[in-house]
């Protein structure tokens, strides 16, 4: 049937009506008329598949990567960049709505990759059976894949030298540098401009600093320089390990959950002379921050909180409860993944 394309989804797939109920078709743009298959008929949805494009968007532009329609990597390839950004930028800020109940969620304008393709710093490709490369999309089946434009070329050598070992069963990170294993931020030019983001959000804060989720430290290093003291939380033991060697005096970092440290750590905060100025990063893994924890920041209200998340809807709902007891001054996206279908977005918060 013919659909008239009015939206992309969060997700990447464009929003279309029919028979009554919405229809979800992926590799489309808004505002382009496309023919397609419905698929699957759900209760309250459709999902069809793209036949052809009838009347083709301004922003439609040819994908640099010959497995593109058929890796669940990349959704947003046929996309020119800045209409990525918009759309994206769109998505956080109906996902704000819808989940968090903001009303006029005080969004600033993306910040975007300065490299659309080849930024990527690691990958995990994947073997089985003699196919090394990537998840069909929507699939457990895999697809086998000899470069990924989206990685740089130090982790596309790295590829052509794991598929030419012959390697067994299992799962392969490649890494462009030989950095220790733990989390790392993935594209290095956004993860910079994260870092200003988040020195510029703290302003004057000097006070004392939690950052949870502190991986390896990669806030704490470096706003150790203007905080009396900088405590990092993670359970990864070797991301410890590693933002202990070269720490200050001013620098403590715990390896637990941090569900069961924040509490402790901010109740110091309180009780110590001098309070106020004091502030907390947080930046979870996609599901969030936990029933335990939300109530745990608000109960001890730090005087700024910066929210990092990698997953709009959990930061959405977080904003629901934290806006009891918090300010939400600003939310900036930031597109740690151009062609996917990945936000990351940072919000600041004020007691
Ligand atoms: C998105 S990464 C952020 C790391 C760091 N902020 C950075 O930018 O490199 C999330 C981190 O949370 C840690 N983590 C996940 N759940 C945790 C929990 N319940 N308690 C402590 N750390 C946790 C992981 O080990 C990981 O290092």
């Amino acid at each position: 049937m013919e659909l008239q394309i009015t939206d992309v989804a969060f997700g990447g797939k464009g929003v279309a009506r029919a028979n009554g109920k919405a229809v979800f078709v992926p590799y489309v743009i808004d505002g382009e008329i496309v023919s397609a298959n419905i698929t699957r008929e759900r209760k309250k949805f459709l999902e069809a598949e793209l036949e052809s494009i009838v009347t083709p968007s301004p922003h439609r532009v040819e994908p640099r990567c010959p497995y593109f329609g058929r890796c669940g990597g990349c959704v947003y390839q046929h996309i020119d960049y800045e209409h990525q950004l918009a759309l994206k930028w769109r998505q956080v800020k109906e996902t704000l709505r819808r989940i968090g109940g903001l009303k006029e969620p005080p969004m600033r304008p993306f910040i975007p990759s300065p490299v659309e393709y080849e930024y990527r710093n690691r990958i995990t490709v994947h073997v089985r059976d003699g196919v090394i490369g990537f998840f069909w999309r929507e699939s457990n089946k895999l697809l086998d894949i000899e470069r990924c434009p989206i990685a740089l070329n130090e982790v596309n050598r790295q590829l052509a030298e794991l598929r030419a070992s012959r390697p067994r069963d299992g799962h392969y990170t490649l890494r462009a540098s030989a950095s220790p294993r733990v989390f790392r931020q993935a594209n290095d030019a956004v993860a910079a401009a994260m870092l200003d983001l988040v020195d510029r959000l703290l302003g004057s804060a000097t006070g004392m600093l939690i950052d949870a989720y502190c991986g390896a430290g990669f806030f704490s290093k470096r706003l150790r320089g203007r905080f009396g003291k900088v405590i990092g939380i993670d359970w990864d033991q070797h991301a410890i390990a590693s933002a202990r060697e070269d720490a200050n005096e001013n620098e403590l970092y715990i390896a637990a959950d941090v569900e069961a440290e924040l509490g402790a750590r901010l109740r110091s905060i309180a009780s110590a002379s001098g309070e106020g100025n004091n502030a907390v990063i947080v930046d979870p893994p996609g599901t969030g921050l936990s029933k335990t924890i939300l109530e745990t920041l608000m109960e001890y209200q730090p005087t700024q909180l910066i929210y990092v998340s990698c997953n709009p809807a959990t930061l959405a709902r977080d904003l629901a409860t934290l806006k009891q007891s918090f300010r939400i001054d600003s939310i900036t996206p930031l597109d740690m993944f151009p062609q996917t279908a990945e936000i990351e977005a940072a919000a600041d918060l004020h007691a």
